[in-house]
C-alpha cells in the first residue's frame, strides 16, 4: 500500500482521537516517512481533504451505512471518509480507492470490517459524484444547503452571511465558503530591513513585503532558513503594516504588541520598528507561545523584550505606549482554509467568551495608550461579535475614542486597489483579497495630534 494513505489515516485519527491540529502533525510525519513530493502531495490532500470536508462526506456516508455513523467503529468511519474523499472529492479510479481503502482497514486492525468497507464504498462507487451530491441536498435549501454541500458548520454560515451582509455582498456567500476549501498558496513575508521580497519569490499579491514561493518547501530557502523571511498571510502582513505605517515614525516611540504568540507580526513590527529608532515590547500570556515570539525576534540585531503576562493588566499602571497591536484571541474563523479540521471543532459557544476578553483587552489597550497613540485592533475572524462589535462596545465605553480611516491606510499600503466597503474598518476575504479574513480597525485616543 503506499504510505501516503497510512499516513493520511494516521493523521486524521489523531485529529479526532487526540484533538491533534493536522497542520502540525503532519509536516512531522512526511520528515519521518522521507516521502517524496508526490506521496506527500497525495498524503496531504488525502488527509486535509477528508478533514475539511468531513461533514459533507458524514452526510453521504449516512446514506450508504445502515446504523447511525456515530454506531460505527471510530477506526473503520475514518477509513470510510478516506475513501469518500478519493471516491468522491479526488475522482480516484473506484476499484483503487475501494481496495486500498479495505487493505487500510485491514492494516489497521479492524480486518473484521474489511466487508463492511468494501460494502459501504462500492456503493458510494455506484453513483456519481454529482448523483451524491444532489441526494445529499435532497430537501435542504438556503443556508442549511449550502452548509452542506460546501462542508460549514450551519452556525459558521450564519455568521458569514452577517458578516457580508454588513457591507452589503450577501451574494458572496458561496464564493468565500468555496474559497474556504481552496487550500491557500503559500505566502512569505521579506522582514522590511532585512530582506527584499524578490530574494525568495515573486512579488505577492496585496501586501508590499509579501513574495510568493516559488514552490517545495519554503524552509529550504536560505533566506527563509536565516530567518529573514517567513511564512505570513499577506492579511496578517498588511494588519502589522497598518500599525507601524498608519503615520510616520518619530524616533523614541514605545510600542506593544499585547497578544504577541507566535510573533508573526511581531517580526513585521520590531523590523518597522527598529528601522526608524522605535522599540517594541512583545507581552504574550502563555509562557510557551512567548518563547516563540523570542524565537520570531531572535533575527534582529537588536530583538525586543518579551514579557509573559495577561495583557489585561496594562494600563493599570503608569506605562504608555505609541502604538499598541491587540492581535486579539479569536475564533479564527477567517483563516479555515489554513486549518482543515477547524471549522469542525469550533463551538458557536466559544464566541461570546472570546468577544467578552476582546472587549477587556481592548479597553486595556485604550487606557495604555500615550496621548496622539494609535492602537491597531485585528482578529483572524469576521464574526460580527469579534469585530463590529467589540468596537462599538469600546465606543461606548471610551468617549474619546476615535475611528481612523483604516481602508485610506491599508489601501495607501497595499500594491494594488483594494475592494473596501465604505466604513472606517477594513474587512479582508480570502475570496475577495486572497487573504485570511482578517479584521483591522485603528483606533486614536482623540487627543494630541492625528
Ligand atoms: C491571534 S493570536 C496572536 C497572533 C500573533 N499576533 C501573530 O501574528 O503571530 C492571540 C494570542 O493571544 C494570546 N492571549 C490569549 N489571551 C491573552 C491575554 N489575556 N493576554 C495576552 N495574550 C493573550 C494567545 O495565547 C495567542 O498567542
Amino acid at each position: 500500500m503506499n504510505p501516503a494513505r497510512r499516513i493520511a489515516f494516521e493523521v486524521i485519527r489523531a485529529v479526532h482521537e487526540s484533538d491533534s491540529y493536522a497542520n502540525l502533525l503532519l509536516p512531522s510525519k512526511l520528515a519521518q516517512a522521507r516521502l517524496g513530493k508526490a506521496d506527500a502531495g497525495l498524503a496531504t490532500e488525502l488527509s486535509y481533504g477528508t478533514l475539511r470536508l468531513q461533514g459533507y462526506y458524514d452526510r453521504v456516508l449516512q446514506l450508504a451505512v445502515d446504523r447511525p455513523l456515530a454506531k460505527v467503529d471510530p477506526d473503520v468511519l475514518d477509513v470510510l471518509r478516506l475513501g469518500a474523499h478519493q471516491l468522491l472529492g479526488m475522482r480516484i479510479a473506484p476499484h483503487a480507492a475501494v481496495d486500498e481503502s479495505a487493505a487500510l482497514v485491514g492494516l489497521v486492525g479492524k480486518r473484521s470490517a474489511t466487508g463492511f468497507v468494501n460494502g459501504v464504498l462500492r456503493t458510494l462507487a455506484r453513483s456519481s459524484p454529482e448523483q451524491w451530491q444532489e441526494r445529499a441536498l435532497a430537501g435542504l435549501d438556503g443556508d442549511a444547503r449550502l452548509a452542506v454541500r460546501d462542508a460549514h458548520p450551519l452556525w459558521i454560515v450564519e455568521a458569514f452571511r452577517d458578516a457580508l451582509t454588513a457591507e452589503g455582498r450577501a451574494a458572496e456567500l458561496a464564493a468565500l465558503l468555496e474559497a474556504d476549501n481552496e487550500p491557500p498558496r503559500v505566502s512569505l513575508v521579506a522582514l522590511p530591513g532585512l530582506a527584499a521580497p524578490a530574494e525568495v519569490g515573486e512579488p505577492g499579491g496585496v501586501s508590499p513585503i509579501a513574495a510568493r514561493s516559488a514552490g517545495g518547501d519554503p524552509a529550504g530557502d536560505p533566506v527563509v532558513a536565516s530567518g529573514r523571511a517567513r511564512v505570513q498571510d499577506e492579511g496578517s502582513q498588511l494588519a502589522a503594516l497598518a500599525l507601524s505605517r498608519a503615520r510616520p515614525i518619530r524616533a523614541g516611540e514605545r510600542w506593544l504588541d499585547m497578544c504577541a504568540g507566535p510573533g508573526g507580526k511581531a517580526a513585521v513590527l520590531a523590523s518597522e520598528a527598529a528601522g526608524a529608532g522605535a522599540t517594541l515590547l512583545g507581552n504574550e500570556a502563555i509562557p510557551a507561545r512567548a518563547q516563540l515570539v523570542r524565537n520570531a525576534l531572535a533575527v534582529l540585531p537588536d530583538p525586543p523584550e518579551v514579557v509573559v503576562g495577561d495583557g489585561r493588566r496594562f494600563g493599570e499602571g503608569d506605562e504608555r505606549f505609541d502604538r499598541i497591536l491587540l492581535d486579539a484571541p479569536c475564533t479564527g474563523l477567517g483563516a479555515l482554509r489554513r486549518r482543515p479540521e477547524a471549522r469542525w471543532r469550533k463551538q458557536p459557544s466559544d464566541v461570546a467568551a472570546l468577544s467578552k476578553l476582546q472587549g477587556e483587552l481592548l479597553d486595556a489597550a485604550i487606557q495604555a495608550l500615550a496621548p496622539g497613540g494609535v492602537v491597531a485592533y485585528v482578529t483572524c475572524s469576521p464574526h460580527l461579535a469579534e469585530t463590529r462589535e467589540v468596537i462599538a462596545g469600546a465606543w461606548a465605553r471610551h468617549p474619546g475614542l476615535v475611528a481612523l480611516d483604516t481602508p485610506a491606510v491599508v489601501q495607501a499600503i497595499a500594491t494594488r486597489a483594494l475592494e473596501l466597503p465604505a466604513a472606517l474598518h477594513v474587512q479582508l476575504w480570502p475570496h475577495r483579497h486572497g487573504t485570511d479574513a482578517m479584521f483591522i480597525q485603528l483606533l486614536g485616543a482623540g487627543s494630541g495630534p492625528h
